[in-house]
């Protein structure tokens, strides 16, 4: 005799459980179970067709610990089929407890693959994730929606990773398949579908010009791409509208980029060296100026960099900034342009800044250390770390900068400038995202160096790291509002 069960089939492993184990205990055997997901139709069905499970006849079966956890997983998938696996697996550990390691067993395999899909959908739904922000909630607290479309019941198991990552926001994920929502005390998890809420806001700009910016055509490979972030999850991101154009312009991106590869000794640079070695010592700009200041280091040779580097590097922006940022070195293209963060880092400290609402024109934007530092690998001119005496040799510009500018506020953008501004050896992540006084009656905010960002390989953290760095933007926009 046929017996129905529906079940909600939300991955409630609990659900399944107490119904498997009525039967199990009737002695009613897999194939005599229909089971199936609540819906409309199935719930009439129920009514016309449900038996009840026969009288109990045997003990209680008994499974390794490794089934429940299984059985957790696969009890999230949204294949109708699962329960009735499920159900047959049980059985089937009852006759053999190893059946589990048989790798080859076709319901094993059926399982385990399930199970797979389950964790894969999870782990995109925290990748792919993107909060718009709504307003503000009570206390100050900053308010977040999320949409988002997982293929499986994943929500209640994923919950717990936002609420780790962003206790100190309010937010809810409304999905197709029930949604999760934190206030700071409290999560709340349902069932309910939802539905699409219409939303944008400024992240999505700041997520596209992000990925325009890490996006490396020399290293386009589409098939790892579209399995890393497949195209089902394009409708919800923000900046997949991009990609057909970028991968559409790769090649001939390609083909510019090795045009205008840094090589080793540029046409222009032994000029620009040799004008900077020309320079009068005795500036034409009237002294104590930051023209004076800057023409001064034109000609500096208090450390070895000078030698390699095409010019030096100095910072720039008003006289009476009230703020300023303070970043490594030159890059290569700030080495042939002559001035801070114009290169993929300045553009993405361009894109956030402005997106809190700061604007670049009213800061000074410096280096701790100003000429560019790197290794030449065969035409491109590899990065290097300035080390600590390179820093101290630099530290009398970053001074003297200081002095003229008088900034109420520093921003050290990384370790290099947080221990070229500071003498006690702080490690940047006790002291990030926090605004503490030091020498000299200055107040001093450290983040990371937006270079750090466009390194990130893995999509969720720099999807993290991208977020605390506009926080970290953010306060010091408001630290800037508040001062001035
Ligand atoms: N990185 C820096 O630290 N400074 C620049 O000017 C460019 C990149």
């Amino acid at each position: 005799m046929m017996r129905r069960v529906v079940l909600a089939g939300r991955g409630d492993l609990a659900e399944w459980r107490d119904a498997a184990r009525a039967f199990a205990a009737a002695g009613i055997l897999p194939e005599e179970i229909d089971w199936r997901e609540r819906s409309a139709e199935a719930d009439l069905a129920f009514q016309r067709d449900a038996m009840p499970p026969a009288p109990v006849t045997r003990k209680p079966m008994t499974v390794p610990p490794a089934f429940i956890e299984l059985a957790e997983t696969v009890l999230c998938h949204s294949d109708p089929a699962r329960f009735s696996l499920l159900y047959r697996l049980l059985w089937r550990l009852q006759l053999d407890r190893q059946l589990l390691e048989v790798a080859s067993d076709e319901d094993v395999v059926r399982a385990r693959l399930m199970a797979k899909n389950v964790r894969r959908d999870a782990h995109k739904m925290t990748a792919f994730v993107r909060f718009k922000e709504v307003g503000a909630a009570a206390a100050g607290r900053r308010k977040f929606i999320a949409w988002f479309e997982p293929d499986h019941h994943i929500v209640r198991r994923t919950a717990p990773f936002f609420q780790r990552r962003f206790t100190d926001m309010d937010w809810l994920i409304a999905t197709p398949k029930g949604s999760a929502a934190w206030d700071g005390a409290r999560l709340t998890l349902s069932d309910a579908p939802c539905e699409k809420p219409n939303l944008t806001d400024a992240t999505d700009d700041l997520w596209r010009t992000y990925y325009v910016s890490i996006f490396n055509p020399a290293r386009l490979k589409l098939k790892a791409m579209q399995a890393e972030m497949p195209k089902k999850y394009w409708k919800n991101l923000p900046e997949a509208d991009l990609i057909p154009g970028l991968i559409a312009s790769a090649e001939s991106q390609v083909r510019a980029m090795a045009a205008r590869e840094a090589t080793q000794s540029l046409p222009f640079h032994d000029r620009l060296q040799e004008a900077a070695r020309n320079l009068p010592i005795e500036p034409e700009a009237p002294a104590g100026t930051l023209e004076a200041l800057s023409a001064e280091a034109g000609a500096c040779t208090r450390c070895p960099l000078h030698a390699k580097a095409t010019q030096t590097v100095f910072g720039e922006g008003p006289r009476d900034a009230e703020v300023m940022f303070v970043g490594e070195q030159p890059g290569d293209q700030e080495d042939i342009a002559g001035r801070p963060f114009v290169g993929p880092a300045g553009k993405l400290l361009d894109q956030v800044i402005a997106d809190v609402g700061i604007d670049r024109s009213a800061l000074y934007v410096t280096n701790a250390v100003k000429h560019f530092k790197y290794e030449p690998r065969g035409k491109r001119r590899i990065h290097q770390k300035p080390n600590m005496g390179e820093v101290k040799h630099c530290r009398w510009w970053l001074d003297l900068e200081l002095a003229l500018v008088k900034p109420k506020l520093i921003v050290a953008m990384g370790a290099t400038a947080l221990a070229a501004l500071t003498d006690v050896k702080e490690r940047l992540q006790d002291v990030r995202g926090k605004a503490m006084a030091i020498e000299g009656g200055r107040t001093l905010f450290v983040t990371v160096h937006p270079s750090y960002l466009l390194r990130i390989p893995d999509e969720r953290l720099k999807a993290e790291e991208m977020v605390r760095f506009r926080n970290d933007m953010l306060e010091i926009q408001r630290l800037m509002a508040s001062a001035g």
